[in-house]
């Protein structure tokens, strides 16, 4: 294949014949060939198991670059974002590709107030429930069934994104903070107006009519971080599962939940639970380290090291690196002593000084750490993927409503290479062996 610097076009030379295919280009320099006519003018697909190598459409909302372990949100630094903004702010920037004003920021809080509540008759859902239904599967179902309560969010979701994603984003907090009150047998705790975003939600999950719940400002602003640090990350597997279900014209609930249903998997967002599971085995097998290191390296044995190696990431992954930092603060003020936080440190030391992790770039991931300050939060670790999900709602919104702006997309439809039984005759049901 060869680039011609004028046109900006690659050759491509099958069964004899060249085929020209244009060459795209970033904004940051990604650059891609253009496939799209390629069967129709060759006969010829790509085969890309796991779309390792496919870019399934253009997007102007985060960037991130693999090597260099570097995450933008609409070209701000993530660094910045999580240091110095309100997940609602970054929320409002994921949407409108523009950081709030006071203003904007005062009407969209404004927003998220009037719409905490969740209709009272959705309450009996959580009844239904048995009593150890995973909190990820009662997120999915309740946020699919916020279509049938509130129906004209899904008329022209469009038509005012500041109040459909206002209404998801706050009534996802009280969703999941009531099915945790429902798991445990305690009251439910409604919304209150005079906290904030993170401050409501904690005060949800842990206020009782027998034990007031003290918003602390350390709890809730790191919680805010953790919260801002998932809100998008590009195409990965949720994400693009928002966005195929909306490609078919899906409404915005059912994608919603096909994301969260997505993130649910360990080896996308439930991999925060799988850290401390796995770091309380590593712990109640007095510290072996050597075991486990050994299972993840082992062909033959599924067990891989959860909170290691990214799709994209080549290196250390940027949020990693601030949860790690924001651990120590947090567990100091709360005055925590994690004995995983230990292990933890140690399993990663452990992993960055092994050829086997080192020759493929495995590094901490941002649920390796994320786990820890939960826990210190008081979070139960059934519900950390549901933190993620929270976190990770303004993304998936903003990418749907992309989606559906962008005059390019298309039904998401992936082809195949069929491997299968050549055509054979019909066997009737008394002459099969
Ligand atoms: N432990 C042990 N080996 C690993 C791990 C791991 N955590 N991750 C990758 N490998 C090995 C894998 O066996 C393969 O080895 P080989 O080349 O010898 O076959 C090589 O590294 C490449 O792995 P891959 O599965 O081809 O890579 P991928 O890009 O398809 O998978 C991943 C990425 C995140 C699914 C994978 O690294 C993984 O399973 N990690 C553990 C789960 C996890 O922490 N997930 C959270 C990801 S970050 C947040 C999010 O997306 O939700």
């Amino acid at each position: 294949m060869s680039e011609t610097n004028q046109s900006r076009i690659a050759e491509l030379f099958i069964d004899g014949k060249k085929i020209l295919l244009p060459l795209i280009e970033g904004t940051e320099g990604d650059k891609a060939i253009d496939i799209r006519g390629l069967l129709r003018n060759t006969g010829y697909t790509v085969f890309d198991t796991g779309y390792k190598n496919s870019a399934s459409c253009s997007s102007t909302i985060t960037y991130l670059d693999g090597d260099k372990g570097v995450l933008f949100y609409r070209g701000y630094a993530i660094e910045d974002l999580a240091e110095r903004c309100l997940f609602i702010e970054v929320a409002y920037l994921l949407l409108h590709n523009k950081l709030p004003n006071r203003e904007e920021l005062e009407s969209f809080r404004t927003l998220l107030e009037q719409f905490a509540l969740i209709h009272e008759d959705m309450i009996h859902f959580f009844d239904r429930f048995p009593p150890n239904a995973p909190p990820m599967s009662i997120l999915s179902v309740m946020v699919n069934s916020l279509h049938n309560y509130y129906p004209e969010m899904s008329a022209d979701p469009l038509e005012n994104i500041d109040q459909t994603a206002s209404r998801l984003i706050s009534k996802i907090r009280t969703i999941a903070a009531f099915s945790y009150k429902k798991s445990i047998g305690h009251p439910l705790i409604y919304p209150r107006n005079d906290l904030s975003y993170c401050g409501n939600f904690l005060n949800m999950m842990f206020n009782t009519p027998v034990r007031p719940y003290i918003v602390l400002p350390e709890v809730v602003a790191a919680l805010n971080k953790l919260l801002i640090l998932h809100a998008d990350h590009e195409q990965n597997c949720s994400t693009s599962a928002v966005r195929l279900v909306g490609s078919a014209g899906g409404n915005l609930y059912s994608s919603i939940s096909a994301g969260i249903n997505a993130l649910w998997g360990p080896l996308h967002g439930g991999a925060n639970e799988a850290v401390i599971q796995m770091l309380e085995a590593i712990h109640k097998d007095n510290n072996d380290y050597k075991k486990y290191i050994a299972k993840a390296k082992d062909k033959n044995d599924p067990f891989r090291l959860s909170g290691f190696g990214h799709r994209i990431y080549r290196t250390f992954d940027p949020r990693g690196k601030i949860i790690k930092d924001a651990c120590d603060g947090i567990l100091t003020v709360l005055n925590v002593k994690d004995p995983l936080l230990e292990i933890a440190r140690n399993l990663e030391e452990i992993v960055l000084n092994d050829e086997f992790f080192v020759s493929r770039n495995l590094y901490p991931n941002i649920d390796f750490y994320s786990g820890i300050i939960y826990r210190a939060l008081g979070i139960p670790t059934n519900m950390f993927t549901v933190m993620f999900a929270l976190g990770r709602l303004p993304g998936w919104i903003a990418q749907w409503k992309e989606m559906r702006e962008d005059p390019q997309t298309k039904i998401y439809r992936p082809r195949q290479i069929y491997t299968g039984s050549p055509p054979r005759q019909f066997v009737p049901l008394g002459e099969r062996h």
